[in-house]
Parts: C-alpha cells; structure tokens; sequence
C-alpha cells in the first residue's frame, strides 16, 4: 500500500483522503484550517455526505488517516501528493489556480524524490504543465486524476466509479497512480494530461447541456401540451439516450456545472474556438431560472397578491447542504425583486444558523423550521429541492392553512392528482 498526502479537505479531498485509507493506504489530510482540522481529527465531519462519517472514523480507528496543518506536513513523508484545493471561479470565468499554485509551492521544498503530484481538483486544460513550473523538480511526475464526484454520493462514486481517469505524459508515474486504485473494479483509462482534464470538462459540460435540453423541451411541452414526464420517459428507453438526467428541474447549479461550463467556455475562447453551443446551454439555464420565477408569482398574483410564497428546498439539490450556486436561490433573487414576501425551508438549513444569509447577504428570505409554518397564510408554495419528505406533504393541512390554493411544483416531484383534487391549481414544469 502507499503513503498519500491530501492537500485540501473540502468535499473532494476529505472523500479522496477517507475512501484511500479505506483501500487501505496510509493517508494524511492537511488543510490551512486549524479549528476544521482539530475536528477532523476528532472525527467531526463538516459535510453531508452519505457514508463518508463511518470512513473516517474507520481510519482513525486504524490510523490510516490523520489529518494534519499544513500541505508541507502531510506531503513531507508521502509517496503521493494529491492537489484537491478550490479552484473558483474567477472574474473573467477562467477558472482561479491561485490556491492550487499555492499548495505546489508549499510542498515543493520538501517532496521526497520521485513523487507523484497528482491535480485531482478540476484544473483547466494544461494545468498539469503550471503545477510543473512551480514545482520545479524534475525528479517529480505531475499527473491529471480528474474527480466525477457528484455532492450527497461522493463516496459512493469514488467507490464505485464508471470509470478512472489518469493522465500522464510518464508511463511509469500513471502505472503508480493506476495501482492505488488496484482494489476498485472499474475501466482505468490512462491517456496524456490535457485529454485528462478536457474529459472532466466535457463530461460536466455535456450532462449541463443534457438537463438544459430536457429544461427546454420542458418548456416546449407547456406549449403544445405534452407531458414532459411521458416525453422524458419515451426518450429515456432509447440507450443512445438513457434515462439518467432526464428530470426537468428549475435550472441547473452547484459548485461544478455552473463554474466548469463557463470554464469550457472561456478554455474554448482562449484557444480560438466560439463554444456558442455552450453559451446557448448557459443562457437556456438562466431562462430556466426567470421562467420558474415568473411561474411563482403569477401563481400569488393569481391570489391577489395577498400573501407570500412558502418555498420549500433552498440548496441545489436534495441529499446535500450546499448552497452554493443553487437553482432555487435563484429563482427566489428573482421572486425577491418582484416584490414578493419569501418564506423558506430546508431541511439541510438551520433556521438559527445564518447559512443562507452568510453567502447570499441580499437576500432578503424568512427562514422558518418546517414545511407547514413556511406555508402558514401562504398565497402560494413552492417546490424548489427535491427532497423526498416534500412528497409527502398534507394537503388536507395545506388547504386548511394557505391563504390561497396555488402549487407551483419546479422538480415535478408531486403527484398532481393528489393537489388538484384539493381545489390547488398545479403548475409543474413541462406538465
Ligand atoms: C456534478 C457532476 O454530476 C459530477 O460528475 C461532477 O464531478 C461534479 O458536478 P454535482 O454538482 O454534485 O455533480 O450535482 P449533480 O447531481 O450533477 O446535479 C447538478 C445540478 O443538476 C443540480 O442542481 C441538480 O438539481 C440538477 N439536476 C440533476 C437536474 O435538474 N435534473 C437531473 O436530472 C439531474
């Protein structure tokens, strides 16, 4: 087994660092968060994700984890150097290598001869090259592993993956970053490190453009009369298509397709090529977002304006606490500055934890404990998350306590017979 260094613990580093130790290698965490790291290692996990609390305490327990300060304390006595720092989007929609610059600064001085760096964060086209030059050490391989994580599953995707992606210009250096993934059983396609990130990219960017396609025939449904569900279900039957991501929704988010699309866009700019394709995906997604709103409050004109809207579902999708970049926030921004009162619940957000006012300071939203306080006088209720306890909502409850009957469903996630035999009017999308 081999000795691995993570630098950076957010939902990809902490994921990679605990399902490696769970494959058996020796790993060590680091991060320039010392209270965050105090709590790693007192087992605390900062992020929902599913499975990954029982990992890493399992290597705890077994001591093949430890989480550390510093990227120069964990890569100093490590085989392999994984990069899983934040990449953000920057200004010009490049994306920013500022913080993964600075971890391979920090560890170049103490790397111990022939180790791997290995960018597992996604790094635009040709990162592997720029980590190189700030290393400096020609004893040091540089090597694409791009991550497929999706938020709330990110364990079980790094577990059982479609497929591993390794890109090395070095034959040896991949076959060594091949071999820690000896015990997953999944294709490990090795090829050079540009092809290794453009995969990452198009990947995220043509599954933005899959969901802003079935947004639009969505949207195409409503206008001739189709029922988006039977459409998506007729398509989905067709392998060459398959049924995954097929669910209309109120637009994309999150803290990946959004960023990497418009990455792609900017990578495709810079090297000549007008992605205009991508752009129409990006800018069908914000129509997405004015249509879902627009939906919302000719719902509560249609009660006269009496009331606010109970929206249920603020992060970017169910199973995950992240705000970051969520299709209902903006949606809500858009609901806001018509005029309309907002009151919102989550079951991922604290009603007295700031959370949604901590990133969105301008949004002006009422955060309440539950479904049914959040729809209390309400003109009309909003689904904006998928998550499964609003499949279960009590109708006969709502109707007793909404001001007005208006159901405006954005991730078709209800039954509409069960509203609609209630006296609410339904509006879904692309139904
Ligand atoms: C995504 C990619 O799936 C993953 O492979 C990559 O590594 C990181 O980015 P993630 O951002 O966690 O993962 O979320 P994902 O499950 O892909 O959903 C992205 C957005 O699409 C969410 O807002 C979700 O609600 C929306 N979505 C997804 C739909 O609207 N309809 C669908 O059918 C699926």
């Amino acid at each position: 087994m081999a000795s691995i260094a993570i630098i950076g613990t957010g939902y990809v580093g902490l994921t990679t660092g605990a399902c490696f130790s769970h494959l058996g290698h020796d790993v060590v965490c680091a991060d320039i968060d010392e209270p965050k790291i105090a709590r790693l290692q007192n087992g605390e996990i900062p992020i929902v994700e599913k499975g990954l609390d029982r990992l890493v305490d399992e290597g705890l327990r077994s001591g093949k984890l430890r989480f550390v300060v510093g990227a120069a304390e964990a890569s100093k006595d490590a085989e392999f150097h994984y990069l899983c720092v934040p990449t953000p989007q920057g200004e010009d929609g490049a994306a920013d290598l500022s913080y993964l610059e600075a971890a391979a600064s920090e560890i170049a001085g103490v790397l111990p001869n022939d180790s791997v760096v290995v960018n597992k964060s996604t790094v635009p086209v040709g990162s592997t090259r720029v980590v190189a030059r700030v290393l400096g050490r020609s004893d040091v391989a540089v090597v694409s592993n791009p991550e497929f994580l999706r938020e709330g599953t990110a364990v079980a995707d790094f577990l059982n993956p479609d497929r591993v992606v390794i890109g090395s210009r070095d034959q040896e250096a991949a076959i060594r970053v091949a071999a820690l993934y000896s015990r997953v059983a999944a294709p490990i396609m090795v090829t050079d490190p540009v092809s290794a990130e453009t995969i990452k990219y198009a990947s995220n960017a043509f599954l933005a453009s899959k969901l802003s396609f079935v947004n639009a025939i969505a949207t195409l449904c409503e206008a001739v009369g189709a029922d988006v569900n039977d459409v998506v279900l007729g398509m989905g039957y067709d392998s060459r298509i398959g049924r995954e991501f097929l669910r209309p929704g109120p637009g994309w988010g999150g803290s990946c397709f959004p960023k990497d699309t418009k990455a792609l866009a900017r990578i495709a700019e810079d090297a000549g090529y007008d992605f205009s394709f991508l752009n129409e995906v990006l800018l069908v997604n914000e129509q997405q977002f004015d249509r879902t709103a627009a939906k919302i409050v000719d719902s509560v004109d249609a009660a006269a304006g009496q009331g606010h809207v109970a929206a249920l579902g603020l992060t970017f999708k169910a199973g995950t606490d992240d705000l970051r970049d969520s299709p209902s926030i903006e949606v809500l921004k858009r609901v806001t500055a018509a005029g309309v009162k907002v009151r919102a619940y989550d079951p991922a957000v604290l009603v007295d934890d700031n959370h949604v006012g901590r990133i969105y300071p301008d949004l002006d939203i009422e955060i309440v404990g539950d479904p049914y306080t959040a729809a209390e006088g309400a003109a009309s209720l909003a689904i904006l998350t998928e998550w499964d306890e609003f499949t279960w909502l009590d109708f006969d409850k709502l109707a007793e306590i909404m001001g007005g009957r208006n159901i405006v469903d954005a991730r078709n996630l209800l039954d509409d017979t069960i509203p609609r035999r209630r006296g609410f009017k339904y509006r879904g999308i692309g139904r």
